[in-house]
């Protein structure tokens, strides 16, 4: 029970690994906001979840200045406080990687980059009041894929302006690590490599995780539920002083230095 008497807010929830987020932090104690865009996927999870503790909906799109108001004010209504933030929203299911016009570059900034920072600074004043609390940002190894020379194995698992806005990220986690922390609040971010959620096997075909899984250093494969030990450390005390830091989970592809 690391997370006892915590509030967190977990975005993109309604599915996929925010859904194994949320399950691992009611595991943990914490009272869980699920956010996303979509309210069926988001009723759904509290279905499912709300045998394992106290867990509500929120409909809202992180990319929208007063929805991520408005669901930061519903949160503190229900629970009465923010503890944690995991900023886990993306444009990732409906990943499109041949559509190179700046309408859909402007759309996955919003949800991936803009929303992370729309809801931070919704969710700041009310860590403040905490005296401090924890935001966890999610990038991708995508991103650091990039940067490096991409092996055949890695090409076209993520399109150019995911890639891109991940990396956005990094820069956000740090920025924001830098601005907060003299309210006590840290800022984290997970890079997860090729994780089997659903959205990842409609996008990346099962023979190129086959070969990501063959090049890491552990040779396994990773499942939403791998992701969660790192998340409970980022917002639990356990990780105290740890802020501005982008920890790589995927056993052991990507090893930035
Ligand atoms: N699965 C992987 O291999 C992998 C690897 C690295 C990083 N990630 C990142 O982890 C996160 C979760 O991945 P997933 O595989 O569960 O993806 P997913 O696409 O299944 O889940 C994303 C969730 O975000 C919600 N969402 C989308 N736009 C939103 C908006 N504007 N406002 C609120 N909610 C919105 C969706 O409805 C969905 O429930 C994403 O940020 C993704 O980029 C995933």
């Amino acid at each position: 029970m690391r997370l006892e008497g915590k509030v967190a807010i977990i975005t993109g929830a309604g599915q996929g690994i925010g859904k194994t987020y949320a399950r691992r932090f009611l595991a943990e104690g914490a009272k869980v906001a699920i956010v996303d865009i979509d309210a069926e996927r988001g009723k759904t999870a509290v279905a499912e979840l709300e045998e394992l503790g106290e867990v509500t909906f929120v409909a809202a799109d992180v990319a929208s200045e007063e929805s991520t108001e408005d669901c930061v004010r519903q949160v503190v209504e229900r629970f009465g406080q923010v503890d944690v933030l995991l900023n886990n929203a993306g444009l990732y299911y409906d990943m499109d990687y041949g559509d190179q016009s700046y309408d859909y570059l402007k759309r996955v900034f919003d949800i991936n980059c803009h929303g992370a920072w729309l809801m931070s600074r919704a969710a700041t004043p009310h860590l403040v009041e905490r005296g401090g609390g924890s935001i966890i940002n999610v990038s991708s190894t995508g991103a650091y894929l990039y940067v490096k020379n991409p092996p055949a194995e890695f090409s076209g698992i993520s399109s150019y302006a995911y890639a891109w806005s991940k990396w956005g990220i990094v820069g956000l986690t740090k920025m924001s690590a830098g601005e907060l922390g003299r309210w006590n609040i840290r800022v984290n971010c997970i890079a997860p490599g090729v994780t089997v959620s659903d959205a990842t096997k409609k996008q990346v075909p099962e023979d190129r995780i086959a070969a990501i899984t063959a090049m890491s250093a552990m040779k396994r494969t990773l499942t939403p539920e791998d992701l969660t030990g790192t998340a409970v450390f980022f917002a639990s005390e356990d990780s105290a002083l740890v802020t501005g830091q982008v920890l790589v989970v995927d056993a052991g592809v990507v090893m930035p230095g």
